[in-house]
């Protein structure tokens, strides 16, 4: 596994920097009030165990099952293959996690649906903002790193199913998207090469 990686762009020290210091702004920003963690299956789930850990909090958690592969590529046609229980989101402070913010068209579907299923605030959370890729206007209200215009497996994220029990987050070896008989990377995010100018999300917490 770790052959097929390029170049190490965080590493498992770096990462856990990021974690710390996210994870206390959380603490300071929900201070005394009740919140459930929704973590985005399956690229969220290294992410978010390391987060909560780090958040002395009282808080909940649950699962969406959301993907935007294949057929469905827009917002209009995410797949959820399960969502929480009513009970867990009406009413509710969310704050929703991802692995990786890009196109923003996950997070932005699953945050109108939260907010349709009535919780009464939703907040993002995201280990990788993308924001050169943004294709709708979201900026997620807390992000662990800045990552530039490139495909990343690792600590959650993967290509094709594999690489999310890498410790670290890399660039794979071009050869082996260019080789592969699965989709490419940029096919599987759905084929966009441009997006809008996301300067107004420079302001991340
Ligand atoms: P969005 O809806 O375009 O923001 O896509 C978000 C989803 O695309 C993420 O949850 C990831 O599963 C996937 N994704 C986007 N960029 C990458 C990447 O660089 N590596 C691995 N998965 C990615
Ligand atoms: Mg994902």
């Amino acid at each position: 596994m770790h052959e097929d990686i390029e170049t190490v762009l965080f590493s498992a020290e770096q990462i856990l920097g990021g974690i710390v210091r996210v994870a206390s702004e959380l603490t300071r920003d929900y201070a005394g009030e009740d919140f459930t963690v929704v973590g985005v299956l399956k690229g969220s789930v290294v992410f978010v165990s390391d987060l909560v850990r780090n958040i002395p909090a009282k808080l909940e958690m649950a699962f969406v099952g959301a993907s935007s592969y294949g057929a469905g590529t827009t917002s209009g046609n995410l797949r959820l293959n399960f969502f929480p229980m009513d009970e867990e989101i009406r009413g509710r402070r969310i704050l929703l996690v991802d692995d990786i913010l890009d196109t923003g068209r996950t997070m932005a579907a699953l945050k109108a649906e939260m907010l349709a299923r009535g919780a009464s605030e939703v907040k993002t959370c995201v280990f990788l903002d993308k924001p050169s890729r943004r294709a709708v206007d979201l900026c997620a209200d807390y992000a662990c790193f800045e990552v530039e215009d490139l495909f990343v497996v690792g600590y959650g994220l993967d290509f094709a199913g594999r690489y999310r029990n890498l410790p670290y987050v890399g660039a794979l070896k071009p050869a082996l998207y260019q080789t592969s008989e699965t989709q490419a990377p940029a096919e599987e995010r759905g084929g966009e090469s441009s997006a809008p100018d996301a300067a107004n999300c420079s302001t991340q917490a």
